[in-house]
């Protein structure tokens, strides 16, 4: 693999790849406090809905070990209390912190048992990317065009990513793949992250202007697409980065299939549907503006992360269980 990790614990501190600084540097940067931690996932140093939960579960072990302000017990709950406010929508933020919870009530906030459990999440993650790109790989041939939408890669996992992770086996077993990235307006994760992963794996990508997703759909030429999820609701209602519901429409007119690849920590059979998954909003600035330059004039704007995607316009869900029909999911997911 030649796209680096994008979160390491470094004995007592989390080292990340800073992903807002992509693609123009590869900075990594150590993170030592709670605080540090919390803003790297509101910044969007680190993103990507399991990749969320991983920093968050070392954030939890880092403050447990520092054991600054208070009892270890305090400083845990202040941790999970922190890191649970960063970002609503990822379910697998919340999994990660509530598994945290649990060992830290049962060992008293053991550090070493928090680390232990944080590396479990980690390692887990991993084999489940794995797993789903094994579910995925059928779907991408010998020659196959694939369109996905923001990152769900290896910068957004613990492994080799979601969406990405058949793309990645079927590159890896020698069958030519071309990928089409849209940009993913409006912090172009589609762009910056999923362009440049492709490019250091060596996997054909060609980058398209999110307006551009309908027409180039129409060229009839797409295998299918795939995309991540960020908490999929009980009847398969799925939400994902912006744009995602345009391109499943735009899809399904096209008669393209759409895939959402996902390790059940994303699957939340506790939201009934796609209307009970908190959306995140997110600051006007990221759109009235663009490299430092403001690009609108003082008008409301409403910018949310996410958009809900419903059933009707999956094909299958992509997941460590295998292949999963939306009917099927909530007994396949039941908790
Ligand atoms: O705001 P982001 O960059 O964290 O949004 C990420 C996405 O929407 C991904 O598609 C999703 O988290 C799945 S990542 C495997």
């Amino acid at each position: 693999m030649t796209v680096p990790a994008p979160i390491a614990w470094a004995s007592g501190s989390i080292r990340i790849l800073d992903q807002t600084a992509l693609p123009v540097e590869e900075r990594y940067v150590q993170l030592t406090s709670l605080e540090e931690v919390a803003r790297a996932i509101e910044t969007l140093a680190i993103r990507g809905a399991p990749l969320i939960g991983i920093a968050a579960a070392y954030g939890v072990a880092m403050a447990a070990g520092r054991r600054v302000g208070g009892s270890v017990g305090q400083v845990v709950t202040n941790a999970i209390v922190r890191l649970g406010g960063t970002r609503p929508t990822a379910v697998n933020l919340h999994r990660a912190l509530a598994r945290m919870e649990a060992v830290g009530l049962r060992t008293g906030g053991d550090a070493e048992a928090l680390l232990a459990e944080a590396r479990r999440i980690h390692e887990e993650d991993a084999v489940m990317c794995r797993r789903i790109g094994e579910a995925g790989l059928p779907l991408v041939p010998d020659g196959a065009v694939v369109m996905t939408i923001c990152n769900a890669g290896v910068l957004a996992t613990g492994g080799i990513g979601t969406a990405l992770a058949p793309v990645y086996l079927a590159h890896e077993a020698g069958r030519r793949v071309e990928v089409i990235v849209p940009e993913t307006r409006p912090l172009l994760q589609g762009a910056r992250l999923t362009a440049w992963e492709l490019a250091r794996s060596g996997i054909a990508c060609t980058l398209i202007a999110d307006g551009m997703i309908a027409s180039r759909l129409r060229r009839a030429d797409v295998t299918c697409v795939l995309t991540g999820a960020d908490r999929i609701a009980a009847n398969g209602d799925f939400a994902n980065k912006v744009g995602t519901y345009g391109l499943a429409l735009a899809a399904r007119e096209h008669d393209v299939p759409l895939f959402v690849a996902a390790p059940g920590t994303t699957v939340d059979v506790a939201c009934p549907t796609g209307d009970a998954i908190p959306i995140e909003a997110r600051d006007a600035s990221e759109i009235t503006g663009f490299g430092g330059q403001r690009t609108a004039p003082e008008v409301p704007v409403w910018n949310p992360a996410f958009d809900v995607t419903p059933a009707t316009l999956v094909r299958a869900f992509l997941t460590d269980r295998g292949r999963v029909d939306p009917a099927q999911l909530a007994w396949r997911f039941a908790a």
